[in-house]
């Protein structure tokens, strides 16, 4: 699916931190409890406080490949969705599938939630051990279709922590983009 030039200009990428995003919705990189870790879960957890723990007890977990949303409670975004990221092992596990599940599913509940904002942590691309380039190609790509596709979201923030994740996922989206 060709994607429009006016599609990609709706993605931007942040080298920063995603719990300071003043966005509807940030995407957290979790794990199949949600019942928070290290990372950026971690970051996000300390972030909101504990009723986002609390609330993430009711859910009664997620599926890898998948996503839930809470509340964001004490962080500038409306809404956290937790979304559970493959462990890399050699892509050919279904990974590139369930890491696109993340994405796409975000994209649903955020559209669902008539949000017009969302942030994204790059999903896998910590200790879960995906390759970033893939990684980025995968999460580019769900998002500029689910983009085109329509709906409440109007801009998608890649919020990536540090050079070396910011710079694979730029060349990525450089490219796509036909930049
Ligand atoms: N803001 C944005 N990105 C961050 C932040 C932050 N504050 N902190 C870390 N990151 C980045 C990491 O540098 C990495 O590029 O988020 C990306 C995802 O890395 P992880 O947090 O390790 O997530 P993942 O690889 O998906 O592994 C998930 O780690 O924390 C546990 O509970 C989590 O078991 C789950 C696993």
């Amino acid at each position: 699916m060709a994607i429009d030039k006016a599609i990609w200009s709706k993605i931007t990428l942040v080298d920063g931190d995603i719990t300071k995003q003043n966005v509807d919705a940030i995407v957290n990189a979790a794990n199949h409890t949600l019942l928070g870790g290290g990372g950026v879960d971690g970051a996000i957890h300390r972030a909101a406080g504990p009723e986002l723990l609390a609330e993430c007890r009711t859910l009664g977990g997620c599926a890898t490949g998948s996503a839930k949303l809470t509340k964001g409670y004490r962080l500038p975004a409306k809404y956290v969705i937790h979304a559970v990221g493959p462990v890399y092992n050699d892509g050919h596990h279904g990974e590139p599938e369930r890491l696109a599940g993340c994405y796409r599913t975000a994209m649903d509940l955020a559209n669902q939630h008539g949000c017009t904002s969302i942030a994204f942590a790059a999903i896998s691309c910590g200790v879960y051990g995906y390759p970033i380039a893939d990684a980025a190609r995968i999460a580019l790509t769900s998002v500029a279709e689910k983009l085109a596709a329509g709906g409440s979201v109007e801009e998608a923030r890649f919020v990536l922590f540090g050079q070396p994740v910011f710079g694979q996922f730029q060349a990525v989206l450089d490219e796509l983009a036909g930049v």
